[in-house]
């Protein structure tokens, strides 16, 4: 499948549009992969309690970088937790004070952490429309949550249902889809290229739904929103590698201990940041777009959020394989990383 030769690759460094850090132990052990392989992240408020005023987005930044290692420079980028009581007050003014980047859309019920989520599109429309008057980006994670939906159709279902009324009732709002997973997901975005945008990781990228059941049940390939059909995946490689600005690079690291994703009822995510550009620079070797990776892992994310890309370049050059070790979380347990028990090509120069 590879077509490149390409033994190394020079882009400016990264950023991560989409990481969830989590807090406490875990947040100190896992903070320091994505802050040495990227320059900034835009952290996802799930946490209990969510993230859900200026002040709470305040302390967990304060929390963030002091997991970060000395001599590493790293901007956290902060995220408010949408809520049915959302103060959009409080909101504009924390992104006026440089506190918040932008504002998560949880279904409730949608996803890990997003009990305290938006019940209805309709309770937030107020806040929408301060948003987009105040230019503040709505990050949505687009599925819907009735449990008649079926799984494997709940963004295409979002996005018919609840993406298309808020586009046309709040023409201002400028709107990343988190994660997408379909070939309608990439459709919608490109259809509103002047103010829409995408995130894709790399499990997306990587696999589809046949990964979740190879050789048996693999827990540590569900996520949410869950890995589609081939179909699917192939049309997120083709969106990914396109070099078209819409498009960037999300992680959504989400790391889970190992126990809990191994269980009767599994914890949805999956744990990426230790080989995250490893893991998309496999994608971009693989359909022969290594030439496309700068505007995807670079520039793309910073245009659309307005932000200057970063200056300083990072190389990374194909190594002997190696094994991402699991992450130990003190007595906690562990937590097991994308690719284990699997090789790794590419490394940091
Ligand atoms: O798989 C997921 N895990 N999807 C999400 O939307 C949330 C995330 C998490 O926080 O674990
Ligand atoms: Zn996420």
């Amino acid at each position: 499948m590879r077509a490149s030769f390409m033994q190394e690759i020079t882009i400016r460094r990264p950023d991560d549009w989409h990481v969830h850090l989590r807090d406490g132990s875990v947040l100190r052990e896992v903070v320091p992969f994505t802050a040495r392989m990227f320059g900034r992240a835009i952290v996802m408020p799930n946490l209990v309690p969510p993230v859900t005023t200026t002040a709470l987005a305040k302390a967990y930044r304060e929390r963030i970088r002091a997991a970060i290692p000395a001599g590493v420079k790293f901007t956290p980028l902060m995220t408010c937790y949408l809520s049915d009581d959302t103060d959009p007050a409080d909101l504009v003014q924390g992104f006026r004070d440089g506190v918040f980047t932008a504002a998560k859309l949880y279904p409730a019920h949608a996803t890990t952490n997003s009990h305290f989520g938006v019940t209805s599109i309709k309770r937030i429309y107020p806040v929408l429309e301060a948003m987009a008057e105040a230019g503040i980006p709505l990050l949505a994670h687009g599925e819907l949550t009735r449990s008649e939906v079926d799984i494997f159709d709940r963004e295409k279902g979002f996005i018919d249902e609840v993406l298309v009324a808020v586009l046309a009732r709040i023409p201002k709002l400028r709107i990343v889809l988190e994660h997408i997973t379909t070939t309608e997901g990439a459709d919608v975005v490109r259809a509103h290229a002047d103010r829409m945008a995408a995130t894709i990781t790399p499990q997306h990228l990587l696999y589809n739904r046949n990964a979740l059941f190879q050789g048996g049940l693999r827990p540590h390939m569900y996520c949410l929103p869950v890995l589609k059909r081939e179909t699917h995946q192939l049309a997120l490689r083709k969106a990914a590698t396109s070099g078209e600005k819409t498009f960037f690079l999300g992680t959504d690291s989400a790391p889970h201990l190992r126990h809990l994703k191994e269980a009767a009822c599994g914890c949805a995510g999956v744990f990426s940041a230790p080989v995250a550009i490893q893991a998309y620079l496999r994608v971009f070797d693989e359909e022969n777009a290594l030439d496309k990776f700068e505007a995807f892992a670079s520039l793309n994310g910073p245009a659309f959020y307005g932000l200057q890309p970063h200056e300083e370049r990072v190389t990374y050059r194909r190594r002997q394989p190696f094994s991402p070790a699991p992450v130990r979380i003190g007595n906690e347990g562990e937590i097991v990383s994308l690719f284990d028990g699997e090789n790794v090509e590419w490394v940091a120069a």
